[in-house]
């Protein structure tokens, strides 16, 4: 087992990376407060994970919360399910909820801890790769609104992340590869030998040798945790790790909920982001083709639906969070391995991107 820190001064916490931590409770100890617990999970990891989870919890009277399973259920009506359960069950301000699962389950647990009560701790179980990387890190909460993706949520911070490896053992080739989409997000954000590195050993993580996930799991793990230090309420650098993200969800919102995976979308996006860096000189075309190749090798997709017309995709994109007085920023590579947030492009440029970036009709 490795065991990386979220430096956060008073809210530091442990990422613990291995296997079979699942079964090992303890690990969930120390980052339990209070004498109740309640899981959050969702109807496809509950028949795969929750009696091993449960089990390790059993001196804490465990309450159990099974959601429907899917992105358009990433909603305020939902979560509310999860206070009534809490409340249905007398749970009190020290209880301590644990999301097992995806990044929905991740993000909709975190936001139900971050309200009920008016705040209890928690502990984030993720067992998708995405998760794994990405959303289970940080402390962002949240749910879906129908005019925008993660328009409702809050910053709060788990007490521990604990990463079993094995759980992605059952996860679907197409959730493997929405995870790498992150994945390969942090190579082109700051970090140019990962890069090099998912180039060289692409085909061993889509294979699932256990070593080569461990291995980009913790670099993931260790890049995001280096961000969230530096900047824990996106007030700069953070945005960074949003590479991708603005086209991504603007394909996400228009093709609807549940339509295209999020790490999907975040990959067509990180594609569409490179094709405007290219169009401003910022990436050589080599540079670009080394990007889109790895995206497609992760079998993932490199364009925006041909369902959604630029002018679509642009209004869109304008309702995204990144926009600020009016002004949509977004993140761009400059380089391999590097990357900007800049407001400074012709819109004309964005516009060319947006129309050329769709797949073929
Ligand atoms: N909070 C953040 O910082 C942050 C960052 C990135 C993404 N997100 C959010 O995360 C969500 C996407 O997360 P996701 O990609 O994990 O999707 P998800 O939670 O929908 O999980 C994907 C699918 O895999 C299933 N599943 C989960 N674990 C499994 C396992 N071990 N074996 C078999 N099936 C399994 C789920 O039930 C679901 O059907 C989006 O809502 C996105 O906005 C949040
Ligand atoms: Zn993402």
């Amino acid at each position: 087992m490795h065991t990386l820190k979220v430096d956060l001064g008073a809210r530091s916490y442990p990422i613990h990376i291995g296997r079979g931590l699942l079964a090992r409770g303890e690990l969930l100890r120390p980052a339990i407060a209070g004498s109740r617990v309640a899981v959050v999970t969702n109807t496809t990891v509950a028949p795969l994970y929750l009696q091993t989870a449960l089990a390790q919890l059993a001196s804490w009277q465990p309450v159990s919360v099974v959601l429907p399973d899917g992105e358009q259920y990433k909603t305020l009506d939902v979560l509310n399910r999860i206070f009534t359960t809490l409340l249905e069950n007398r749970c009190d301000r020290k209880t301590t909820l644990v999301a097992l699962g995806g990044g929905v389950v991740g993000d909709m647990t975190g936001f139900a801890a971050a309200t009920y009560q008016r705040g209890v701790p928690f502990i984030q179980i993720p067992t998708t790769l995405l998760a794994q990387v990405d959303s289970s890190v940080g402390g962002k909460t949240g749910v879906n609104h129908p005019l925008g993706k993660n328009m409702i949520g809050a910053f709060h911070q788990p007490n521990c992340v604990i990463i079993d490896t094995d759980t992605l053992g059952t996860l679907p080739d197409n959730e493997l590869s929405a995870g790498l989409a992150e994945v390969i997000k942090y190579g082109l954000i700051g970090d140019a030998e990962f890069f090099t590195w998912l180039e060289q050993n692409m085909d061993r993580l889509l294979k699932r040798d256990p070593e080569a996930l461990a291995f980009a799991i913790e670099c993931s793990c260790a890049d995001k945790a280096r961000v969230v230090a530096a900047d824990e309420r996106e007030a700069g650098v953070r945005a960074l790790l949003n590479l991708g993200h603005t086209f991504g969800h603007a394909i996400e919102t228009g093709a609807g909920y549940g339509n295209w995976l999020h790490g999907e979308a975040v990959a067509a996006g990180m594609c569409m982001a490179a094709d405007l860096s290219r169009r401003l000189g910022w990436l050589s075309a080599e540079e670009f083709a080394r990007i889109e190749a790895l995206v497609r090798r992760a079998r993932l997709p490199t364009r925006a639906p041909k369902s959604l017309s630029s002018a679509q995709l642009r209004e869109l994109m304008s309702v995204d969070k990144k926009v600020e007085a009016g002004k949509l920023k977004l993140v761009l590579p400059k380089g391999l391995g590097q990357s900007v947030i800049t407001a400074e492009f012709p819109p004309a440029k964005l516009l060319e991107t947006l129309e050329q970036c769709r797949e073929a009709a």
